[in-house]
């Protein structure tokens, strides 16, 4: 199962490496200083392929697999994490939901554009009021007969201020619960839409998260997702294959961390030696490379079930579960075999380690993860397909 990779993903990983340390390193410290969007850095990103890696070429994707995806989000992940969040996104969230769900009409007039990079896209979820508790949506879509008239507030959007379409999720009928959401494609230039400020974060601090609000905005009844009552459905379908992108993610700040590490510590000296010739430090990153290793098992486990087109619901969520608690875990390590020098901006580990921490949170916490593993297991599913 845990195969060799193709060349055709040996060449992604290695065009990926190349992008991140040449196009992303220089000016990551400053563009996490200043929470400065990469906005030159993503469209090269979208240039070089990586903005819809999985779409078909038809719709001027890459056409790849998902386990594609995941090296490159990986070796992106290592220095970027504002980058690889903007690509998670768009590639996971917003262009794989609308070539499984959307009409040609809409593949043709959206998912063209957010493929190549020429556009963005958000997802539109999470709300003051409902972030784990997704169902609870406030933000309204009341039916108008040939439109939506959408109104609310969402929070935390990724890719907010700097994206051209957001896919939306509102309830339009709250008497049908999670059936009565819908799932629409909102234009940002559209009147009533409104970006809020954006937010300032302990980490991926480049990334473009914002707060929306959607004020009488008439959204066109053909630029829905699927049935009426599919959104929540559509959310959680898409959430599903997000968090290996998430779990990506997280592998690649512990992988860049990890990186860093065993350089540093062959290099600094202590006590007469290479502190990684210290049982101390050696044992860290022993510790590491196992942690990292398992992560990467299963992140390529859940991608590759996805690739076969076998149910990946929960091993996506254990993907990201134990990716994003090792990160927080590892990236604290390498912090501390740096020493003073870890607590400083100038040796990448610091970032990391903050970057870290948004890995639990966003796409479904870490108790949220556990909340759907353990369903699965009490459903009888005690094993995951390896
Ligand atoms: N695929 C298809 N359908 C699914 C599903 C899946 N993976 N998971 C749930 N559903 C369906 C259920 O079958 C159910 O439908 P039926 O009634 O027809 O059977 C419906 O959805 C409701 O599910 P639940 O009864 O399980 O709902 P719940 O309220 O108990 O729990 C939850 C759902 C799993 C907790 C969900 O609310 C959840 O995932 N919450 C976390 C939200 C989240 O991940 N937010 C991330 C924000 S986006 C983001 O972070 C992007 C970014 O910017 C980086």
């Amino acid at each position: 199962m845990i195969g060799k990779l193709t060349e055709e993903q040996k060449a992604v990983q290695e065009a990926a490496r190349e992008f991140a340390q040449q196009e992303l390193l220089p000016g990551v410290i400053e563009r996490d200083r200043n929470m400065t969007f990469a906005t030159e850095q993503i469209k090269a990103m979208g240039e070089m392929g990586f903005m819809g890696m999985m779409v078909s070429e038809k719709y001027g994707g890459g056409g790849m697999d998902t386990l594609s995806y995941v090296i490159a989000m990986e070796e992106i992940s290592k220095v970027d994490n504002s980058c690889s969040v903007a690509m998670s996104v768009n590639n996971s969230l917003v262009c794989w939901g609308l070539e499984t769900y959307g009409t040609e009409e809409q593949k043709q007039k959206y998912l063209t554009k957010l493929s190549t990079g020429e556009w963005i896209g958000a997802f539109c979820l999470s709300e003051p009021e409902a972030g784990s508790d997704a169902t609870s949506q406030r933000t309204t879509a009341v039916d108008k007969g040939d439109h939506y008239l959408l109104n609310g507030t969402k929070n935390w959007i990724t890719n907010g201020g700097s994206s051209s379409v957001h896919l939306v999720i509102a309830q339009t009928n709250a008497d049908k619960g999670h059936k009565g959401i819908n799932a629409l494609i909102v234009p940002t230039d559209m009147e009533g839409v409104e970006i809020g400020a954006k937010e300032d974060k302990l980490g991926i601090r480049g990334s473009d998260t914002h707060t929306i609000m959607y004020n009488n905005v008439k959204v066109p009844k053909e630029n829905r997702i699927g049935d009426d009552g599919f959104g929540f459905k559509f959310a959680m379908k898409v959430l599903s294959g997000g968090r290996i992108g998430i779990a990506a993610q997280a592998l690649g700040i512990a992988a860049g961390a990890y990186e860093l590490s065993v350089k540093y510590a062959q290099e600094r000296e202590a006590f007469g030696k290479p502190i990684a010739r210290h049982q101390a430090i050696a044992f860290k990153l022993a510790d590491m490379a196992t942690q990292i290793q398992a992560a990467r098992l299963l992140v390529y486990n859940a991608a590759r079930l996805k690739d076969q087109g076998k149910n990946y619901d929960m091993a996506s969520s254990m993907a990201k579960l134990f990716a994003a608690e090792m990160a927080m875990k590892q990236t604290v390590e390498a912090v501390q075999i740096h020493g003073g020098y870890g607590y400083v901006k100038e040796y990448h580990v610091e970032r990391l380690m903050r970057d870290a921490k948004i890995t639990q949170i966003y796409e479904g916490t870490s108790e949220i993860q556990k909340l759907v593993i353990s369903r699965s297991v009490l459903s009888g599913k005690i094993y995951e397909e390896i």
